[in-house]
């Protein structure tokens, strides 16, 4: 069912976990020259996968890259954004072709031209040939994704009330701001289970700190947030300040921790605390090192992070910048013309994120010296482990919440992602949709987007409409900029609207946490595109703007500005569920089809398959105070598996299912 093909001398990357032998075989479905590897797409073929991308869920028509980026601009034109998750499906069957998934392990950038410049050509091509291809089989799309997540391991599981709604913003600056934020929540009766630290909780924004002053008597305020049933979850950044007396950079700088340039020097950068180094998480006793530091927090009560800037992102470097200050000399004496001042006025901000920088340090993985470039896209995916392995490690009875940005697949072991820094556009609660079902093929189940757009300012129908779309991911967090509007449930004055949609969360949380569980325990996807479940069904391979959820539902966001409803394909007869404003629930019965549905910015409508149920139950001001007793099944079946654990054990099993009957 799967087959690997090895190409020369691939850098181990442990993406997979199986032992699977290299074949002596032919590659198969694709031809492989000078590089590049060629599949012939026939008109009818699509394109499933990359995770973490732009454009459609079938991908086909665009040139992609593997390359972690920190890219704060998710336009169309864009080849990629913070995770390499080159993983990718092709199916031909209903025309008669072929059907297969392949991963192209390969650390280093990689481009993918679905398309693009020959329309019915798949090349994938990277700059040097020593990576793994492994090609999997399966009898359906799920069973490929199945097979394929079989081989890279069992992906991240979150503590419970890591599903509950979240609300963040760079940043709540104090611990006031924060208690402001829980009160709020707490007047407008919206439903909330944590509240994130930004940067600016950390003193001087070194990794591991907290400012006493604004934020005095830490572990008795995380102990205070917890009694009223929200946890703090503050960020950890990859890059640590380079200052004499500061415990973790002298630690790292005597151990020689850190990435090194050239000449065996640490590599010096700019990030938000100024001067910073890189902590070589490639090497593993680095990688330990960094890790138990997380214990600061956890021995505070902090019970889940979020690992930011680990692309890593970089915004000049010493050496860049010394060089930028040269460069821009050059332009003092000579008459600026358009061509020249635009050169000029790029020289500082072709700094950020630049390629002489990550071809200019390196890495200490397995005893070898790595140029970063080599192995770019593992950084951030081994700063994540190197979080997950101390929580198992210092915390083996408990799920620690973890999410990061940057990622590669084998990181899906680890933690979740988040997708980084969308825009409060409505063509992004779109792109949302889209990358939700691509990152379930390649393991990364805990995941969720900004909800409400982090740069640009949002506004209350926006975020009706998104937190719409939300209460279906994993990962529902509300984050913003700094600079932009604020953006909490609260912020827009009407709170009732806002809580009719959260309350619906928690409703239907016990379903959401249930088929998540299910799918993560027998590698399955919980979001999917429709074609996944209506394999045979030509329209349903077409829809772009639908998924399912689960085994029972599927949903249809409404996503434009002024909408009052929108069109939706049934693939089969289904039950509506609408939840009006009055927070009742009335069921209607659907006909497999096109439909035009009016929804209220206020409401929510998501349809239930034939034949099966969903349980609702009572909102809840909190995951720890939802009532499973209170749950009712909706939908034409008359049963469901309701799978359900203490919400934090390490070692959940499918076992712990249940069946509810009418
Ligand atoms: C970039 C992250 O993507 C964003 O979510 C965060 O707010 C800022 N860094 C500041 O920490």
């Amino acid at each position: 069912m799967v087959k690997k093909f090895t190409f020369n001398n691939p850098i181990p990357t442990k993406a997979v976990v199986a032992d699977i032998k290299a074949s002596n075989d032919k590659l198969l479905y694709f031809e492989y020259k000078d590089n590049s590897f060629v599949y012939t797409m026939s008109d009818s073929a699509c394109v499933y996968g990359l995770g973490e991308a732009v454009r459609g869920i079938n991908k086909r028509g665009w040139i992609y890259e593997g390359y972690c980026s920190d890219d704060p601009n998710h336009s169309e034109d864009k080849r990629s954004l913070y995770g390499a998750h080159n993983f990718l499906i092709v199916d031909d069957k209903s025309s008669g072709g072929d059907r297969f998934g392949v991963f192209f392990d390969y650390p280093a950038r990689i481009t993918f031209d679905i398309g693009y410049t020959d329309s019915s050509k798949l090349v994938v091509s990277v700059d040097k040939a020593d990576l793994d291809v492994y090609i999997i089989e399966g009898e359906t799309l799920r069973e490929i994704v199945k097979n394929f997540r079989a081989i890279i391991g069992m992906s991240y599981i979150a503590p419970k009330w890591a599903f509950g709604f979240m609300q963040s913003r760079w940043s709540y600056f104090t611990k006031d701001d924060v208690v402001r934020i829980a009160d709020s929540y707490k007047e407008a009766d919206i439903p909330l289970d944590a509240i994130f630290l930004d940067i600016d909780y950390m003193e001087r924004y070194k990794d591991f700190t907290i400012n006493d002053e604004r934020f005095p008597d830490f572990a008795k305020f995380v102990s205070y947030m917890k009694a009223r049933g929200i946890r703090l979850v503050p960020i950890i950044d990859a890059a640590v300040k380079v200052e004499d007396g500061y415990d973790v950079y002298e630690e790292g700088k005597k151990n020689n921790y850190f990435c090194k340039d050239e000449n065996g020097d640490d590599y010096i950068v700019g990030v938000w605390p100024g001067k910073t180094v890189f902590p070589d998480f490639m090497n593993e006793e680095a990688n330990k090192w960094f890790g138990d530091k997380y214990k600061f927090l956890t021995d505070m009560g902090i019970e889940g992070f979020w690992n930011d800037m680990n692309e890593p992102a970089i915004f000049y470097s010493e050496k860049g910048v010394a060089r930028a200050f040269e460069e821009i000399e050059k332009y003092k004496n000579i008459p600026l013309d358009a061509n020249t001042f635009f050169d000029c006025r790029d020289v500082f901000s072709r700094l950020s994120n630049s390629q002489e920088d990550y071809n200019s340090f390196y890495h200490n993985y397995d005893g070898k010296i790595y140029k970063h470039n080599d192995i770019h896209n593992l950084y951030g995916y081994f700063m994540t482990k190197s979080a997950s392995d101390a929580f198992r490690r210092n915390n083996p009875e408990k799920r620690t919440l973890l999410f990061s940005r940057a990622s590669y697949i084998g990181a899906h072991r680890y933690g979740g992602i988040w997708t980084g820094d969308n825009h409060s556009w409505w063509s992004h609660i779109l792109l949302c949709l889209k990358q939700m079902p691509s990152l379930n093929m390649c393991g990364f189940m805990y995941s969720g987007c900004d909800i409400g757009g982090f740069n640009g300012n949002c506004t209350k129908d926006l975020l009706l409409r998104w937190l719409s779309l939300s209460i279906f991911t994993p990962l529902m967090r509300n984050h913003s900029a700094c600079g932009t509007k604020d953006q909490e449930c609260f912020a827009f004055g009407d709170t009732e609207s806002f809580k009719n949609i959260v309350d619906l969360r928690y409703r239907l949380l016990p379903y959401i946490y249930s088929e998540y569980m299910k799918a993560t325990l027998s590698n399955d996807m919980y979001i999917r595109p429709l074609s996944f479940d209506f394999e045979d069904d030509e329209m349903a391979k077409t829809v772009e703007d639908q998924l399912m959820v689960g085994d029972s539902i599927m949903i249809a966001p409404v996503y434009t500005q002024n909408a009052k409803g929108r069109y939706v394909y049934l693939p089969e007869n289904m039950t509506a569920i609408k939840l009006n404003n009055d927070g009742t629930i009335t069921e209607s019965e659907i006909k497999k089809g096109h439909h035009y549905i009016e929804v209220a910015l206020d409401e929510v409508m998501f349809f239930v398959r034939e034949g099966r149920c969903v349980p609702l139950c009572n909102r809840a001001d909190n995951v720890d105070s939802i009532d499973e007793n209170t749950i009712k099944l909706y939908g034409s079946g008359d049963s469901y598996e309701l799978y359900t654990d203490d919400g934090y054990t390490t070692t959940p099993t499918l076992s712990n299912i249940r069946t509810l009957t009418k």
